[in-house]
Formats: C-alpha cells, structure tokens, sequence
C-alpha cells in the first residue's frame, strides 16, 4: 500500500470549497477556492432517490437549499431544480452539485478532490460503490482521497477498491489511529485540530501515512500544523491560508 504522504509544503484545501465566501459545497465555492490558490478542496456527498451521489453536508435540504425534507427521498433531478445559495446574496440560482459536475470542473488542474461520505446517520446501501464508479469514469483515482467517520464504510472502500485512497476522519482521542488506520486499509489520518499532536503526525509519518487535518481556520494554527510537517490542512479560509503558508 503507498502512502499518502507529499513532499514538502503542507497543502490548502478548502472546507466545502471556499464556503467563507461562496455557498459551501457548490461549484462557485470550489472555483473560488481554485482561484485563492488552494491545493485541492474538501466536499461532503450524500446520495439521492435514484442512487446519484450529490454533493450536499446535511441529511436534510433545510439549511442550505430552498427544499425540504431528506435528500435520500428526492431525485437528482429535483434536487438540481433547488437554489443552494445558503441564503447567501449574490448567489441566487446556485445548484446542487453532482459529484461528477465538481470531477469536470477540476479536469486539467491538479487540484486533489477530499470526497466525505456522509453515511453516518443514514446508511445509503450501496454509497461506496456508487463513488467508486464516478471515480472511475472520471479517471479521478489518483487525484481522490475518500473519508469518512463512517469507518464500517471506509473498510469496504478497501475491499471493492485496493487503488482509492482513503482517509480516516476522527474527532475523538484514539488508541494509536496510525495502527487502526493500517488494518483498515487507510492512507491518511484525518484528525480534527484539537487532536493533532506532535507525535499522532510523527507516529502516523513512520506508519507511512498522511495527516489530514481539519477545520483549521487561525492563522495560529495554520502555522503550528505546517510546522508539524501535516499534509494539508483542511480550511474555509483557503486565501487566508495561503497567504500564512506562502
Ligand atoms: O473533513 C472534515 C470535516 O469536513 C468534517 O466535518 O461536519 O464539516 O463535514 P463537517
Ligand atoms: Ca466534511
């Protein structure tokens, strides 16, 4: 198993895209984060009626869109019929994502693509399958890394897909995850701030594993995660980090 390790600077992705500016998880808020300089971005995917694999955070359609009720109880095409503007002015019209729209908007750069499963409070038989298909029909495989806290989820990642990398995200302490990570077949920690520490980056590095780290929003944090040598740091504020990294 390779690692997921880069050399050098620690990367800038964006948290649902550039959602500080734009409407989280939509294709302004990725583009945006491509033109602030990220490395790549994060985004959170769901899945419809009809088995499409969307890209939206919530369970629910309240938040973010002017829909009701669950996404697992609409079609895409409903689904893409809705404004997922968040309410935010200027941006009226927005659309849900498919997952597919957001792997065409990033053809011909080399930005990497963090793909959440949002399978832990619904089960959506069948969600992994579906994301390794439009993986593979978007040759995105090695620009991809797949998380989730969902870890049942990220086991059978491994075993329908030796290729796909995968990322364990965990916002509790864990008994050496660097350990656990390998035996589930994972190529990168993906620890919240608060849990990263000198030796979780350092143990994880030896086990030849990547360190993903999210939601890192100050400029203090920024630095004190570069200065452990993470991968990328996961933030809503891509500029803001870039300007903290060079
Ligand atoms: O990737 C980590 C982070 O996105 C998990 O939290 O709720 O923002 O999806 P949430
Ligand atoms: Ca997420």
């Amino acid at each position: 198993m390779d690692g997921w390790q880069h050399e050098g600077m620690t990367q800038v992705w964006a948290h649902r895209g550039a959602s500080a500016h734009a409407p989280e998880n939509t294709i302004p808020a990725f583009e945006l984060a491509l033109d602030q300089g990220a490395d790549g971005f994060e985004l959170d995917v769901q899945l419809t009626r009809d088995d499409q694999v969307v890209v939206i955070h919530d369970e629910t359609l309240e938040r973010t869109t002017d829909g009701h009720g669950r996404v697992a109880d609409h079609s895409l095409d409903d689904l893409v019929r809705l404004d997922a503007s968040s309410g935010r002015a200027g941006f009226a019209g927005v659309r849900i994502p498919a997952l597919g729209d957001v792997f065409a908007l990033v053809r011909g750069t080399r930005a990497t693509v963090n793909v959440e499963l949002k399978n832990s409070v619904v089960a959506y038989p069948r969600l992994e399958e579906r994301v390794l298909d439009v993986i593979a029909g978007h040759a995105m495989t090695g620009r991809v890394i797949v998380s989730s806290f969902n870890h049942d989820s990220l086991r059978r990642l491994a075993v329908l897909d030796s290729e796909v990398r995968l990322g364990v995200l965990y916002e509790q302490r864990l008994w050496k995850p660097w350990d656990y990570a390998r035996r589930l077949g994972a190529h990168a920690l993906h620890p919240s701030v608060a849990l990263t520490r000198r030796t979780v980056v350092e143990r994880a590095h030896e086990a030849g594993l990547g360190v993903h780290v999210w939601t890192v929003d100050a400029p203090r944090d920024i630095e004190r995660m570069a200065a452990l040598g993470v991968e990328a740091v996961v933030t809503n504020r891509p500029a803001l980090a870039r300007a903290v990294l060079g």
